[in-house]
């Protein structure tokens, strides 16, 4: 948490942590990041000044546990005071403070009226200066949008078609109801169609999920699923995945389609991912590149695509229920620096395109700055763009995280 507030995302500051305890960790830490801002306050209020080093973190975190208002809660109370207590053995410094954060925890849980006093709605773990956008924005739905950030995020499938085409999906659901994994299909997003969702009921570790090692299906948001629907590729395609890591999109691409891929990253350690879930779903006709999508000139075979999908680096505004991390960590100014990013991949890739050919534009965004403006001065400053049908901006919701996404036509000269 002390990471986080200083600027590293959690997905690096865990790292550190063992690798069988970091689910653990993870969790208390999800759980103290979302309810951050409402913490702050209760501490402003039954601590006179802000407690130095470990404990503020670890009444932080005991504090994010205190049942929240209609959620069943993650610890009992009696367990919540006495591992707030017994964690202060394992520190000199904290082992002073154990009486001030025992006192402070059972007041804290003696108020009946706590969640009156302090509100969580009015402390909704977001800058200022993104809870204005959103009300911007979206002055109808922005209290939704900011509530969902407090979901506990599905865990939802996507089956591999290769592997379990549509003939065989019953004989694959049938297994996960016999290894005691309830389901529901996802179908339809904002008018497009999906085919392989699966959202499992409860979330659960990989190594339960039948076949998921031998590449029977891979975690995917459903809203993350449209782009094969969108693309719709003819066979023998010769298509780029631009900004391709891990890998989501690159591989329900070629799990739908028989397709020449390329696979972009600039990161050379998050290329690896790529491959190692291409090898891991049995996937072929790819290639993994690693580069610029903003610089072909080191990577690009002087043969045009026939498609381009373009998920491009984003302030990740539409996935913060799963990466609560996302609001303490980005800045108003990032938003600027990375429309400027998107806009100069987007032009670097549109050459790359064969005319006739379509790109994808998407982003995990919910702020317009990344998605429809940005739509809208693609088609302005490229005259020979034409914006075919897709859903645009796609709203977070219990059944999937927020999307925007665009569809481009090269026009024919
Ligand atoms: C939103 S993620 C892509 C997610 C991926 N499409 C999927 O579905 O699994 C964006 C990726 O683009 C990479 N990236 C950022 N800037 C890039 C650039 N200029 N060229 C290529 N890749 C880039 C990032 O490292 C990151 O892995």
């Amino acid at each position: 948490m002390q990471q986080v507030q200083d600027g590293t995302s959690l997905t690096s500051a865990i790292q550190i942590v063992p690798v069988g305890l970091r689910p653990a960790v993870q969790s208390i830490t999800f759980q103290a990041l979302r309810r951050g801002y409402w913490v702050q306050e209760v501490l402003n209020q039954y601590v006179q000044k802000t407690p130095p080093g470990l404990t503020l973190y670890v009444l932080w975190a005991a504090i994010s546990l205190v049942p929240e208002k209609n959620r069943a809660p993650m610890y009992a109370t009696h367990t919540l005071v006495n591992e707030a207590v017994n964690v202060c053995h394992l520190d000199k410094n904290l082992f002073y403070a154990k009486g001030l954060i025992n006192a402070v925890l059972r007041r804290v849980l003696r108020n009946e009226n706590l969640y009156q006093e302090i509100s969580e709605n009015k402390n909704p773990s977001y800058p200022d200066w993104w809870l204005h956008k959103i009300k911007q924005t979206y002055s109808e739905q922005a209290q939704d949008i900011i509530d969902s950030s407090k979901d506990r995020p599905p865990l939802t499938l996507r089956l591999n078609q290769r592997q379990i085409p549509k003939e065989q999906q019953e004989a694959y659901l049938k297994k996960l109801q016999d290894a005691g994994l309830e389901y529901k299909k996802i179908s339809l997003i904002s008018g497009v169609q999906l085919t392989s969702a699966i959202e499992l009921t409860t979330p659960v570790p990989v190594n339960q999920i039948p076949g998921f090692f031998e590449g029977a299906c891979s975690v995917q948001d459903a809203g993350a699923q449209l782009t094969g629907a969108l693309l719709n590729l003819q066979p023998g395609a010769k298509v780029l995945d631009a900004c391709a890591a891990p890998g989501g999109k690159t591989a329900q691409l070629l799990e739908l389609f028989d397709i020449q891929l390329d696979a972009l990253e600039i990161d050379p350690a998050r290329a690896k991912r790529i491959q190692e879930n291409l090898e891991r779903l049995k996937l072929e006709n790819a290639r993994v590149l690693v580069g610029d999508a903003s610089e072909p000139k080191g990577w690009f075979d002087g043969e045009q695509y026939d498609a381009i999908l373009a998920d491009v680096p984003c302030s990740a505004s539409g996935i913060v229920r799963r990466h609560p991390d996302i609001t303490y960590l980005r800045q108003e100014v990032d938003i600027r620096n990375l429309q400027v990013m998107q806009r100069k991949i987007l032009t670097s890739l549109w050459s790359l395109l064969k005319p006739g050919g379509k790109l994808l534009y998407v982003t995990c965004s919910v702020f317009p700055e990344e998605g429809e403006l940005q739509a809208r001065w693609w088609l302005s400053s490229m005259p020979n763009a034409l914006r075919l049908d897709a859903p645009g901006q796609i709203l977070p919701s219990k059944e999937h995280d927020g999307f925007f996404y665009a569809l481009f036509e090269k026009e024919k000269k």
